[in-house]
Formats: C-alpha cells, structure tokens, sequence
C-alpha cells in the first residue's frame, strides 16, 4: 500500500526522475533527492562520485545546496530514491537539520518491492547540533 499524499507521491516521482541522472561509477549506487521548500519549489539533486572516492558527494546534500543557492532556506520535506529505499547517512542528516530540523523525510524504494516510508528527520537525528547550540555557546561571558 502506498501511505503518500498527493504532493508526497509528486516529490517522490522527482526524486525517482533525478536518481537516474546519478554518477556513481564506482558504487554503483544512484541516489536521488528532491526537496521541496515552504514555498513550494521543489530542487532535486544527485550522487556525484569522484575517483578520488572520498570527494563523493551525496544526493541530499546536493539538492540541499542548490536549495540555498536558490535562496531556499525553508524546508518541508525531502523524498530519497534509492533501490531498497534506505535511509539517508549520518553526514546528509545533520546537512539537513541545520535548515529544517522538523523536515519530513520520504523514502522511496525504486525498485518497487518495499512501500515509501515517511518520517520526520527529528526522528532519524534525534538530540541534534543545531545552530542555536553554538549560539548558546557564544552569549556566554
Ligand atoms: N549516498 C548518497 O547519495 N546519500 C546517502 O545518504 C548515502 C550515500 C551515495 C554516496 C555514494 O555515491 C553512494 O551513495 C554509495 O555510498
């Protein structure tokens, strides 16, 4: 069954349509993100891998970053495709949570052998750094 909304299946199909221009030469696994901000825009990105493996550089934090170069800096949601609809990594969770803490994040499995999965990220990166900690930081005397 799939549990999505309209606008969710429709950030869904984004992120499915992205996962296909993926780099991934060396892992051979193509990840795609789209991203849809407060206002309603949706920017998608995509794995790009480097030979230089550890130049690689995820889907999310790449939608993420074309989101801010848009002057996008408020978040709803993003939807991740992978085959297997895995979760995003540590580093793209954190990436995120300096925008939107509250996100939801979709998971969507290509592949189609496992129905989406919705979370918020709160739930994937519980007890955050947040900007608001360094802030706390730096107003001590
Ligand atoms: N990857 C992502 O794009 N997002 C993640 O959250 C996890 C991993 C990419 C990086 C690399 O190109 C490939 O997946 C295998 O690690």
């Amino acid at each position: 069954m799939n549990p999505l909304e309209d606008w969710q299946n429709d950030l869904a199909q984004h992120a499915r349509l992205v996962m296909e221009k993926a780099y991934a030469p060396y892992s051979r696994f193509q990840v795609g993100a789209a991203l849809l901000s407060q206002c309603g825009t949706i920017v998608t990105g995509c794995n790009v891998e480097n030979c230089s493996y550890g130049l690689t550089i995820c889907a999310e934090r790449n939608a993420a970053t074309s989101a801010v170069t848009q002057g996008l800096m408020r978040w709803k949601a993003i939807a991740i495709a992978t085959v297997g609809g895995v979760a995003p990594c540590g580093a793209c969770r954190q990436f995120l949570a300096e925008f939107a803490p509250d996100m939801l994040v979709i998971l969507i499995d290509a592949s189609n052998k496992t129905d989406p999965t919705i979370m918020s990220l709160a739930e994937l990166l519980p007890h955050s750094f947040s900007p608001a900690k360094l802030n706390d930081y730096r107003s001590q005397p």
